[in-house]
């Protein structure tokens, strides 16, 4: 079984066969959305609107551990992230995928562990070195490759708590702390699924370039949406031909 968590664009995407509803609750409490089960390629799928199939759950207050939870109770081996993201490099152009390899985590109100006790003498403290699985990666990446698909094969996202947008001033710092691209979803979520034995990977796309650009205007959700909508069959192919490819 394979989870897929869809970002914003991608909150009620029509690609599972044989789909239905699944209303599921965690020792954590309610995921984003109903589970939807289903087939891909004729491989067991499950997926999950982050914000909520109507885009209803800032990102703050997405409760990743439930999501994450959901997934394997439900039984995923592994799980394929999508989220939109800022550019914060000229050559990461709008509509460009990337397949994240490091992250920054920027944000401040959330939880980011699982572990509110620790078994006596058995502190969980889990290795985040390389917090996406290189195995998925390669097959995202063989995928953007094969199909021809403008992609970037490894990059950073800083993620932000949001709601808001980041000022010039963070969108520059984050420049040079060496983040290629921002977003508001990655983090907890990717560390979540490392603390459940999840393999986790994320395809971002890039759909502005926040605000650290002085000659174009600065982010807004319309231009992310816009440009998200207008390639989302890039990413809807990525994820349908990855997992068709998988044994
Ligand atoms: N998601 C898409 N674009 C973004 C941006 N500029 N900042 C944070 N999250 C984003």
């Amino acid at each position: 079984m394979i989870g897929i968590i869809g970002g914003s664009g991608l909150d009620n995407p029509d690609i599972l066969h044989h789909a239905c509803d699944v209303e599921v609750t965690t020792r954590f409490g309610k995921p984003s959305a109903p589970l939807r089960r289903g087939t891909i390629a004729g491989r067991d799928v499950v997926l999950l609107a982050r914000h909520g199939r109507e885009h209803t759950i800032p990102p703050t207050h997405v409760n990743y551990r439930a999501n994450i939870s959901a997934l394997k109770d439900a039984g995923c081996k592994a799980i394929i992230a999508t989220t939109a993201c800022g550019s914060l490099r000229q050559e990461i152009g709008r509509g460009h995928l990337v397949i994240l390899d490091q992250f920054i985590d920027f944000t401040r109100l959330r939880h980011v562990s699982f572990h509110e006790t620790f078994d006596p003498h058995d502190p969980a403290h889990t290795g985040m070195a390389d917090p996406f699985d290189a195995t998925l990666r390669a097959r995202l990446i063989e995928t953007c490759r094969r199909l021809g698909i403008v992609h970037h094969e490894a990059g950073t996202v800083i993620t932000i708590e949001g709601s808001r947008f980041s000022t010039r001033a963070e969108s520059n710092m984050f420049r040079m702390w060496g983040a290629d691209v921002v977003n508001m979803s990655v983090a907890p979520e990717c560390i979540l699924a490392n603390e459940a034995g999840l393999p986790y990977a994320s395809v971002a796309m890039s759909t502005d370039y926040d605000c650290w650009k002085t000659d174009e205007p600065p982010v807004t959700w319309d231009n992310i949406i816009e440009v998200f909508r207008g390639n989302v069959e890039t990413v809807t192919s990525v994820l349908v031909e990855t997992i068709a490819a998988m044994d």
